[in-house]
C-alpha cells in the first residue's frame, strides 16, 4: 500500500460520526499520579492491570475508534498472554501511541514550555510500527500568564508540531497534533480565545511550511475556556466561543478535530462536547474526542487496583464513552446520567 493510501485508510478507520478516541497514554510520572489517587503503586504489573482492563472492556469498539497508549503498553499483554495492541485492533479499535517526551522549559522564554522528542522520531516509529501503532500523538502546551505565551514560544512550539507531523506522515502515521492552551489560571474565557486562535494560526502556518497533508492529520486542540480561578462559563458560551476560533484558524481539509480535556470534569467535558455539536451547523469538520481524564476517572476509582472491581470498571468507562458518544452528535443529555444504560 502506497503511505497515503495507508494514510487515508487510518483517518478512515478512525473517524465516523459517533466514535472518539481514548489517550491511555500516560507517561510514567502522570500514570504514577494518577494511580497514588487511588492508592496503588505504579508499578509494571498495575500498569499493565489497569490499562489492560480499559482496553478489554467489552463494547468499547462501539464509542471508541482509537487508543493512545504510552509506548511501554505497546509491548504488554492482556491476561490471555495476548499483546495489547492485537486485542485493540480485534475491536475494530485502532491503536496509537504517544510519540513526544515531555516538556520543560523553552530557553529565551521564561514562562513558554517546549516538548522533547524529535531526535531519533523516524527510527522509534519504525518500532512502533512493528508493534502495531498507525497513529501517533505529541503534545505542545502552553501556560497563559499575562506575558504567556510569547511571539517565540507560539512560533518554536508550532515548528516542533510541524516537524514532528510531517516525520509521521513519511512513516505512514496519522498524527494527532495537539497543542493545548492550558485552563490553569485566572484569565476569563476572551483570553483564552485570543491566546488559542494566535497558537492555531501558528501551528496550522507551520503545517503549511513543513509540507504536512491536513487531509490525514487530527487536531487535538482545547476547548475555549475561562480559566480554572475565573467565574465558570455555560456549555453555550464555551461552544460559541470555541466554534468561533476553530472556523477561523482550522481549513476545511483537516477531517476530524477531537478534543483533550484538559481538567475539565468528565459530565463537564461531556456537556460542552454536546453543546459544541448542537451548534456546529455547517462546520465542515468531525467534533469529537480524545479525553483522557475525562473518559479514565470514574472507572478509575471504581477499579482501586482490586481484581474484583474489573467489570465495575469497565462499566464506568463504557457509560463514559457512551454518553460522549450521543454528545458527539449532540444527543446528550444530562439526565442520561443517571439512567441504569
Ligand atoms: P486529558 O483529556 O486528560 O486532558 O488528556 C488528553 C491528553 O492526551 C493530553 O495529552
Amino acid at each position: 500500500m502506497s503511505i497515503a493510501n495507508e494514510l487515508q485508510q487510518t483517518i478512515s478507520d478512525l473517524v465516523d460520526e459517533h466514535r472518539g478516541i481514548l489517550a491511555a497514554d500516560e507517561s510514567k510520572p502522570t500514570i504514577t499520579k494518577r494511580l497514588a489517587a487511588i492508592g496503588v503503586e505504579a508499578t509494571e504489573q498495575n500498569r499493565r492491570d489497569y490499562r489492560s482492563l480499559l482496553i478489554s472492556t467489552p463494547g468499547l469498539g462501539k464509542y471508541i475508534s482509537g487508543i493512545i497508549m504510552f509506548e511501554e503498553t505497546l509491548g504488554q499483554t492482556d491476561e490471555n498472554q495476548v499483546l495489547l495492541p492485537e486485542v485493540t485492533w480485534s475491536k475494530k479499535i485502532v491503536p496509537g501511541v504517544k510519540v513526544d517526551r515531555g516538556k520543560g522549559p523553552l530557553a529565551g522564554a521564561p514562562g513558554d514550555l517546549v516538548t522533547y522528542g524529535l531526535d531519533g522520531l523516524a527510527s522509534r516509529l519504525k518500532g512502533y510500527k512493528n508493534q502495531g501503532a498507525r497513529f501517533a500523538k505529541w503534545r505542545e502546551v502552553y501556560p497563559i500568564t499575562h506575558h504567556n505565551p510569547t511571539h517565540m514560544g507560539r512560533h518554536a512550539n508550532a515548528e516542533v508540531l510541524a516537524r514532528y507531523a510531517a516525520v509521521c506522515q513519511e512513516m505512514g502515521f496519522v498524527p494527532i497534533v495537539e497543542p493545548e492552551v492550558l485552563m490553569d489560571g485566572d484569565h476569563d474565557i476572551d483570553r483564552c480565545a485570543t491566546v488559542t486562535e494566535y497558537v492555531l494560526h501558528s501551528v496550522f502556518h507551520a503545517l503549511h511550511l513543513h509540507g504536512v497533508h491536513l487531509e490525514h492529520i487530527i487536531l487535538k486542540p482545547n476547548m475555549i475556556l475561562p480559566g480554572k480561578n475565573c467565574r465558570t462559563a455555560e456549555p453555550q458560551e464555551i461552544a460559541e466561543a470555541t466554534l468561533k476560533i476553530l472556523k477561523r484558524t482550522v481549513p476545511a481539509a483537516v477531517p476530524s478535530i477531537n478534543f483533550l480535556s484538559g481538567g475539565q470534569e468528565p459530565e463537564e467535558a461531556t456537556g460542552n462536547l454536546n453543546a459544541i455539536n448542537q451548534m456546529k451547523a455547517n462546520a465542515p469538520w468531525q467534533l469529537s474526542i480524545s479525553y483522557g481524564r475525562a473518559l479514565q476517572q470514574p472507572a478509575l476509582y471504581a477499579w482501586q487496583g482490586k481484581a474484583e472491581n474489573r467489570t465495575k470498571a469497565q462499566k464506568a468507562l463504557l457509560k463514559r464513552a457512551r454518553l460522549n458518544s450521543l454528545a458527539r452528535q449532540g444527543k446528550y443529555h444530562p439526565a442520561m446520567e443517571n439512567e441504569e444504560n
